[in-house]
């Protein structure tokens, strides 16, 4: 089974170059990477200097990289919705399928299922080619919604299939008084029928999410030496401890870039704190992300399940 990785923290605190960063080290410490951004707002091409797809694009020998097309995985998870409701429900004729879909499209949720589904399917698919996969993440807001769903719709999906379970019993109670009834016709047990089914794979899909997040994943929260990016390493910390997601090592990025005092928050002080080199010339090339130093922390990562 292969290793996943996560970069978190405030906009601009340096989650694309990171995880770049991070990714590079690996690779070069011998791990086969693939390094997937999953943030809108792709530039983790423009870091990498390489125009990016949807698809594994070689870097260098033993790390591939790819952006994650959002637009795609929205029209993919609503065409997938849209095949399963046609092949479970005879009604679905009776009104718009269609005009119902262009309104989910642009509605809250339907992009952290698109990322979570972008996520399980890199996971699936590409995971086993590779060692270690770093996700470079979207701003933050996004990031905790879609580490937050499979726990949530997880518990949706819980009810709906009770639900589901009381409706299938009494189409049998029904059926059990009138076998003449039109119930008894459609009266199906739970392993045949098609929706307890469906409602089945997905509560299995979102369990192995929620498993990859809070047992399989490394996840690093960012922070620079302002109280803006610390205070958002402290919600995100919070948020993590309530869905149960272990925080693994809390990176200090860009110390050098003022003279002022900085002393870590207490809450933050108790994780493992990697630091990383501020260069005041930018990083404008993939030399210029070895500089910035996450041999550490790759090191700390890949020794981690031997020190614990
Ligand atoms: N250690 C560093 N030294 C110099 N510049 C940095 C460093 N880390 C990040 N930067 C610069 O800060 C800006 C934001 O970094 P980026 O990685 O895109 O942040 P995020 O992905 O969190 O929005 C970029 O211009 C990047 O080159
Ligand atoms: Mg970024």
């Amino acid at each position: 089974m292969n290793d996943t990785a996560f970069f978190l923290g405030k906009g601009g605190v340096g989650k694309t170059t990171l995880s770049g960063a991070f990714a590079l080290s690996l690779a070069r410490a011998g791990k086969k990477v693939l390094i997937a951004s999953l943030d809108p707002a792709h530039n983790l091409g423009d870091i990498l200097d390489l125009k990016l797809t949807g698809q594994p694009t070689a870097v260098e020998p033993r790390l591939d990289a790819l952006e994650v097309d959002l637009a795609y995985w929205v029209n993919r998870y609503l065409e997938e919705s849209r095949s399963q409701m046609k092949a479970n429900y005879a009604y679905n004729t009776t009104f718009n399928l269609d005009s119902f879909f262009n309104i989910i499209k642009y509605s809250p949720g339907t992009e952290e299922y698109a990322v979570l589904w972008a996520i399980e399917d890199i996971h699936c698919t590409l995971g086993p080619l590779y060692d270690i996969v770093v996700f470079d993440t979207p701003p933050t807001a996004l990031s905790l919604r879609f580490l937050s769903l499979p726990v949530i719709s997880g518990l949706w999906v819980k009810e709906l299939r009770q639900l589901r379970e009381k409706i299938l019993s009494k189409r049998q109670s029904v059926a059990r008084i009138n076998p003449d009834s039109p119930i008894a016709a459609s009266c199906v047990d739970k392993n045949e029928d098609k929706v307890y089914g469906q409602l089945k794979i997905i509560g299995q899909r979102l369990g192995a999410l929620e498993h990859l997040f809070s047992k399989e994943s490394f996840i690093c929260v960012i922070v620079n030496p302002d109280q803006l990016s610390v205070d958002e390493a402290l919600r995100i910390q919070e948020e993590l401890t309530r869905l149960g997601i272990p925080l693994g090592a809390i990176c200090i990025n860009k110390r050098g870039i003022s003279d002022m005092a900085w002393e870590q928050h207490p809450s933050l002080a108790t994780y493992p704190q990697y630091d990383f080199n501020f260069t005041r010339e930018g990083i404008s090339s993939r030399e210029a992300l070895v500089d910035v130093g996450a041999q550490p922390l790759a090191t700390y990562f890949l020794n981690r399940k031997t020190n614990a």
